[in-house]
């Protein structure tokens, strides 16, 4: 089974081939003539795909570059050894990085790509559910910085993503529920049928039934195509995809990372429906609907006692979203009724999150 979809941007056009069984690159073979390709990976990826893909690649010249696992090794060292990898081989900008692996190969391999000499073409080959429906689409690639998630990027669009949905079988089942937190996220966003769709498809999902991911994969990424398509930058529209994102990521860096992205996502989507909620944009049971899905899927719901509200509000401060030192959050009118809302004070933000710590 085989889909595919275009994402047509003013300076970019490329193909998500979204299949269910091999990594399809035949969409890039013309292309691909003569060029030096450099595969980066990581140590829990590359005994499982590496092989696989690197023999997609067998009239090229083909080079690969690991990295640690884990959102720990989002940072300068990962992107500088793919650079050193680069500058080794004498790549140049017609050649091609290639990222095979989750959300953080794929955001570190495309800032490489961005940097070197000024930029060159990558492809994406996302391995998680997270990474098949929102990280590889789009083009914000980065790495983290101490003080925070994501602190270091840039826009860069690929050449192509090319989705392998049989790699989901390898995934652990929390990282894989991980990814669901970013679909039910959509749903929150503009797709109140989507919340319905997850509910009565939760069962085939769970079981990785091959037609019911293909659909989920294609519409998750057919709506981020749409709207990265509308607002590339993120002037407008595109700032709905941070849904619970200004708290995750502050949840992210006070846990250190003990809490997956999908899972803060989670965290941060029911604190923006409680203070939705308490600023009268929504009912209470808004919440209740999130939470029954998110449980659905064993994501959590309620955050540890050892993080404090306030230490995740300051972290808030710190997020690129804040505008001259006012919030920016994404709240709820509804399900499916998202929208951008300025100014929220500090006290409603620490309640909201207050009702959320165990
Ligand atoms: N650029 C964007 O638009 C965007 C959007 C959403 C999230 N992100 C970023 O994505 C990152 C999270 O991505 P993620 O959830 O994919 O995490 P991840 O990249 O850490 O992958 C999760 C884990 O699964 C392993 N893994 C990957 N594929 C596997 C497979 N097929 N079988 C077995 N194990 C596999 C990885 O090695 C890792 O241990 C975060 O850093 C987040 O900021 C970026």
């Amino acid at each position: 089974m085989q889909k595919q979809l275009n994402i047509a941007l003013p300076n970019a056009q490329y193909p998500i081939v979204i299949d269910s069984e091999k990594f399809d690159f035949s969409a890039l073979e013309s292309w691909l003539v003569g060029k030096k390709i450099m595969l980066v990976s990581n140590e829990v990826v590359a005994p499982l795909y590496l092989e696989e893909v690197r023999q997609c690649f067998v009239n090229n010249v083909v080079h690969h570059c690991l990295i640690g696992d884990g959102e720990t090794h989002k940072n300068q060292e990962s992107w500088l050894a793919i650079l050193n990898a680069l500058a080794e081989h004498q790549f140049n900008r017609s050649d091609v990085l290639v990222s095979l692996g989750g959300g953080i190969v794929c955001d570190i391999t495309g800032f490489a790509a961005a940097s070197w000499m000024r930029g060159m073409a990558f492809i994406q080959v996302p391995t998680t559910l997270l990474s098949q429906i929102d990280a590889s689409v789009g083009g914000k690639t980065g790495i983290n910085h101490v003080k925070g998630k994501n602190m270091i990027g840039a826009f860069h669009q690929p050449k192509a993503v090319i989705i392998n949905a049989r790699t989901l079988r390898t995934l652990p089942q929390r990282e894989f529920n991980a990814g669901i937190g970013e679909a039910i996220k959509y749903a929150g966003i503009n797709q109140a049928w989507f919340y319905e769709w997850l509910v009565t498809n939760q069962q085939a999902i769970k079981h990785l039934d091959e037609a019911t991911l293909m659909e989920l994969i294609t519409h998750c990424c057919q709506f981020k195509t749409k709207i990265v398509e509308e607002d590339e930058k993120e002037q407008g529209v595109r700032a709905l995809l941070n849904l619970g994102h200004t708290f995750g990521h502050a949840i992210e860096t006070v846990s250190q990372y003990k809490y997956l992205h999908g899972e803060a996502v989670a965290l941060g989507m029911v604190m923006a429906a409680e203070l939705s909620a308490q600023l009268d944009y929504c009912a209470g049971d808004i919440r209740k609907m999130l939470e029954n899905l998110l449980q659905a899927f064993e994501l959590p719901i309620m955050l540890d006692i050892e993080y404090s509200a306030d230490e995740i509000l300051a972290l808030m401060k710190a997020d690129k979203k804040v505008i001259n030192d006012q919030h920016r959050l994404i709240l709820l009118k509804g399900m499916g009724e998202a929208f951008i809302a300025e100014g929220v004070n500090d006290a409603n933000i620490l309640k909201a999150i207050n009702t959320c710590i165990t």
